[in-house]
């Protein structure tokens, strides 16, 4: 049976332990200044270098090195491990655990036979690099040693359609396990399972604790799409709350600095060339979890992503996650087209951290950002710049901070002081203000509303969730029955989602959306606001119910206001043909209320 251990049980346990009593239970302990003396445990000694100190709640053997908490010196007395420590040490000073629950337990369990299959599967992977010239040849190309092919784990996938699926299910694992763990999938022709990843390089994606959450996976040749193919999220996987290079820079770097960068490559080509603090968001805008790691895993943090407008957008986006998170990052500026993997390849690691030394504070890139969209030598532009300066300022939380941005632009530009600093108090108070009037009238974690959705975002909402898992956008298509779209755009961009497969989907939703603005099939906004969309797995199912319904509702009333028309045209002067017709509509009307009431009922 296992049992629920967390930080509560922990906190409580070292409450009640008292360290020197527990010891004494095993040895004799003499007082000896603010610690306690007695002869370790641990090793034979005639002279008692084992002590114990009941302020930091620690023992400590000045002959044999052993040392640690109440918790450990059982672990090592009675030979238990952590967990059966733990409990041990409850049952002694009357703590009660709570029992897992079955469901729990089962859970846990096929987490851990994800893990394995995921530990598996990159072994797989990295003994057929070994093996194979023509991928490890692609890898030395780009610059990557053996060494750090070794770091990350790098593999291959072969081209055979089921080489791992075959392998992993000889070694007892389920077709079911491997469609969870996503490294297979299904043929709908054959019914037989092949592998998700062929023919790519293959890039482990790794937790601190070096346990294999999922892959990435690069094609070898250029006109093979995606170009970077993800795991799906499975339980053990999510995608938004981990960062690829992690388990390198948690193990190897002093924690002094993180750079932020884009990709998988953009993280190998930094440790090649000796940064082992670079990591990526996998494909992903930035999100507030990775926001938490990045607080968690450095001080000063450094933003450095592709020179580029896609680049650009995701640095804007970035910078708003990570001041939120009440981290002041600094922005790297690379040459126009180039990632950092280009960038330091081509000029090497002392042009990279001297880009590091130029780095702009998040504030400053912004105002050079807008800079750039005024002609400041006119009044005009100049007083439209300083104003946008105005709104930027206002956002600095902290006021000594705030007081040298403004000193500094008003020296720059050559302006009063006084006037700079009312403008930017004022939009701060307003600012303020609406704060307050936001937080007031929306309640913290807000769940998408009936009524506020409305058939645009309704719409939106079930393209999101299309795009986010083969089992959301089946689900859809099939509550949908007949098609309720309402706009024929959104209908073409979800339906494509089955069309074009889940790989083209899965890797990335901001390229399948992007693609989509270009064909001028979707607008800017659309794209923002689906790419906002968030993904609840745990209430999804009311969530597309809900869209849809709407979605029926005002395709059911649209139909009833055409009905009405034509009613009252065949009423006004009628043949025997229309007066069947006519009844015929008002019959259909009639079931068309029915039915509204119906459904209408079932939302409000
Ligand atoms: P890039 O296209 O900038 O790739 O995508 P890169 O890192 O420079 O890779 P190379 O140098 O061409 O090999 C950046 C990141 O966006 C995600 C991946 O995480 C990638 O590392 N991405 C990109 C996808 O998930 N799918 C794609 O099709 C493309
Ligand atoms: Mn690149």
């Amino acid at each position: 049976m296992s049992y629920i251990i967390d930080d509560n049980i922990l906190e409580e346990l070292k409450e009640r332990m008292d360290i020197v009593d527990l010891i004494s239970q095993y040895i004799d302990l003499k007082k000896s200044g603010r610690n306690y003396l007695g002869l370790c445990p641990f090793h034979n000694e005639k002279t008692p270098s084992f002590s114990v100190s009941p302020e930091k709640d620690f023992f400590h053997c000045f002959g044999c090195g052993e040392g640690g908490d109440g918790i450990t010196f059982i672990m090592k007395k009675e030979n238990l491990d952590f967990l059966e420590a733990v409990k041990f040490l409850c049952d002694k000073y009357g703590i009660s655990l709570k029992e897992r629950t079955r469901a729990e337990e089962e859970r846990i369990r096929r987490m851990n036979r994800i893990y394995e299959i995921n530990r598996l599967s990159a072994r797989f992977y990295m003994d057929f690099l070994s093996k194979n010239k023509y991928a490890l040849g692609y890898l030395e190309n780009r610059n990557i040693s053996l060494d750090i092919i070794y770091k990350f784990g790098l593999g291959f996938a072969p081209n055979q359609g089921n080489a791992l699926s075959k392998y992993l299910l000889e070694q007892q694992y389920s077709e079911e396990e491997l469609l969870l763990a996503n490294v297979s999938n299904r043929s709908e022709k054959s019914g037989e399972l092949f592998d998700r990843f062929r023919n790519r390089i293959i890039f482990p994606i790794l937790s601190i604790h070096r346990k294999v959450l999922g892959f990435g996976g690069r094609v070898l040749s250029k006109d093979v799409t995606p170009k970077y193919l993800n795991t799906r999220d499975t339980p053990v996987f999510h995608k938004g709350s981990h960062l690829y290079g992690l388990h390198v820079l948690a193990k190897e770097s002093t924690k002094e600095k993180i750079v932020l960068v884009e990709g998988y490559m953009d993280v190998i080509g930094l440790n090649q060339h000796g940064i082992n603090y670079g990591v990526a968001s996998l494909g992903t805008a930035l999100t507030p979890q990775q926001g938490d790691l990045i607080k968690r895993h450095g001080k000063n943090i450094y933003i450095c992503f592709d020179g580029d407008e896609a680049g650009l957008r995701a640095t804007n986006r970035a910078i708003d996650i990570l001041v939120q998170k009440d981290i002041s990052p600094k922005i790297m500026v690379l040459p126009n087209g180039q990632d950092p993997d280009d960038f330091i390849n081509e000029n090497g690691v002392l042009a990279f951290e001297s880009k590091m030394t130029q780095a702009l504070s998040h504030i400053d890139f912004r105002i050079s950002k807008v800079k750039n969209n005024f002609l400041i030598n006119t009044p005009e532009g100049k007083t439209g710049f300083l104003q946008e300066v105005a709104h930027i300022l206002s956002g600095i939380p902290n006021l000594i901070e705030r007081d040298i941005y403004i000193h500094n632009i008003c020296e720059e530009y050559g302006i009063s002081l006084n006037a700079m600093k009312q403008e930017v108090d004022g939009i701060a108070t307003v600012r303020k203000k609406q704060k307050f009037k936001k937080l007031k009238s929306i309640p913290k974690l807000r769940p998408i509303s009936k009524l506020e959705l409305g058939t645009i975002g309704a719409q939106r909402t079930l393209i999101a969730y299309g795009l986010a898992s083969i089992d959301y956008f089946n689900q859809i298509k099939e509550i949908m029955e007949d098609n309720f779209w309402l706009k024929k755009e959104y209908e073409q961009v979800f339906e494509d989602i089955g069309i074009y497969g889940f790989d083209n989907r899965e890797d990335s939703k901001r390229v399948y959306l992007e693609e989509y603005k270009e064909k001028e099939i979707l607008n800017q906004k659309d794209v923002e606001e689906i790419q906002k969309i968030y993904i609840d797995e745990f209430n999804y199912e009311n969530i597309i119910e809900e869209c849809v319904q709407l979605l029926k509702i005002s395709w059911y009333q649209a139909k009833r206001e055409d009905l009405l028309k034509e009613i009252s045209i065949l009423e006004k002067d009628q043949t025997l043909e229309e007066e069947t017709e006519l009844y015929k509509k008002i019959i259909e009307l009639k079931g068309l209320n029915q039915l509204l009431k119906e459904i209408k009922g079932v939302i409000q």
